[in-house]
């Protein structure tokens, strides 16, 4: 069949909404985008683990301690998970893992910035896996059946990571005035760089009309963000917050929340490696990999030695 029949069946399984599978044939530029997107989303999730790893030894309680550190295990987990994803469309990790310490690839602009108090924590597990699970639910649907079913079981953990970052919040509005006064702060610093996380607009993005067309997407980036601040504002205000944002104004006619302009050129300076942090998170994650290395060897070492002495008892037998 030439490769136009065989593109032509590839649709029309896409259109019959028929998950695309491993081993079955697809577009290159399907595979390629795939690769792209799921290696810089598991990234997203490694390097996701610095902010949030900056506050374990601080955390006020032993609870509260636990909790953060079962959501950045989670989060290790989500990567690996991912980086598994990737590799079924042929990709090999080392090669991911050294475009990600080379600065090649690119991970979400929101872990480059600081985690300056506690209350960092609280809204990043509001906002940030908030955003990221508005995104990940549409990520089920996805066509590409690895990557959807590694979505459902990342999905039930981000609803936890973003549960015990509301009810950190939660605490703190409620509680002294220079604690509501630090989880203001926190607000006023995430809210806009989480808006930033679904990607610039349908009209600047390069990759959404195709990828809604392979139905990769499900959603446009402006739609995912609409949805995103149409939840969050109740939540703000329930927490008796106050959104940095003087031009959010709920619309009757549209059923929407209008809101101000992004700042694209603080996003793309921060995609482009310019953010407060980019350079301390590429360095940090080169430093684990580094100290990794005898992890990674000791467990090449035995599988070596585990399939020598298993080739060895099928020449014995
Ligand atoms: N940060 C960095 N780069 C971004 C970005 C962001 N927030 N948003 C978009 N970009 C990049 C894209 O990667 C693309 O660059 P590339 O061609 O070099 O890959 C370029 O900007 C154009 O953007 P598009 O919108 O056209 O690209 P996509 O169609 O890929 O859409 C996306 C961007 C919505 C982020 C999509 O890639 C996606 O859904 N990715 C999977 C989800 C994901 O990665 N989420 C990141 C957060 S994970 C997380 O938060 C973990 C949680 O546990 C906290």
């Amino acid at each position: 069949m030439s490769t136009h029949d065989l593109e032509q069946i590839f649709q029309e399984r896409i259109d019959a909404e028929i998950k695309i599978e491993a081993k079955e044939w697809m577009p290159d530029a399907y595979r390629k985008t795939l690769i792209r997107q799921i290696s810089q989303h598991a990234h997203s999730e490694i390097v996701g683990m610095l902010p949030e790893g900056n506050w374990i030894t601080r955390a006020p309680s032993l609870r509260r301690k636990v909790a953060l550190l079962a959501k950045v295990q989670d989060e290790a987990g989500h990567g690996l998970y991912l980086y598994s994803a990737a590799e079924t469309l042929g990709a090999e990790r080392d090669d991911l893992i050294e475009q990600l310490l080379t600065g090649k690839a690119k991970y979400s602009s929101i872990f480059n910035y600081p985690t300056v108090s506690w209350a960092d924590i609280g809204a990043i597990g509001w906002l940030v896996d908030g955003a990221a699970i508005m995104n990940q639910v549409m990520l089920t649907r996805t066509s590409y059946g690895p990557y959807a079913r590694a979505m459902v079981r990342i999905c039930k953990e981000e609803s936890f990571h973003q549960r015990q970052g509301y009810e950190i919040m939660l605490a703190l509005s409620n509680g002294t005035e220079a604690q509501k006064n630090m989880a203001q702060d926190a607000l006023n610093r995430w809210w806009w760089p989480s808006l930033m996380m679904f990607g610039p607009s349908d009209k600047e993005s390069s990759h959404t009309e195709q990828s809604m067309r392979w139905k990769i997407k499900r959603k446009s980036n402006d739609e995912l963000r609409q949805q995103f601040i149409n939840q969050t504002v109740g939540q703000a205000d329930f927490l008796g917050l106050t959104i940095p944002d003087p031009d959010l104004k709920w619309n009757e006619a549209t059923g929407n929340y209008d809101f101000g302009a992004i700042d694209w050129e603080e996003f793309w300076n921060v995609v482009k490696g310019n953010g407060p942090c980019n350079k301390e998170r590429i360095r940090a994650s080169i430093k684990a990999h580094e100290d990794g290395a005898w992890v990674r060897e000791a467990a090449l070492a035995h599988a070596e030695k585990r399939s020598a002495r298993a080739a060895q008892k099928t020449q014995v037998a």
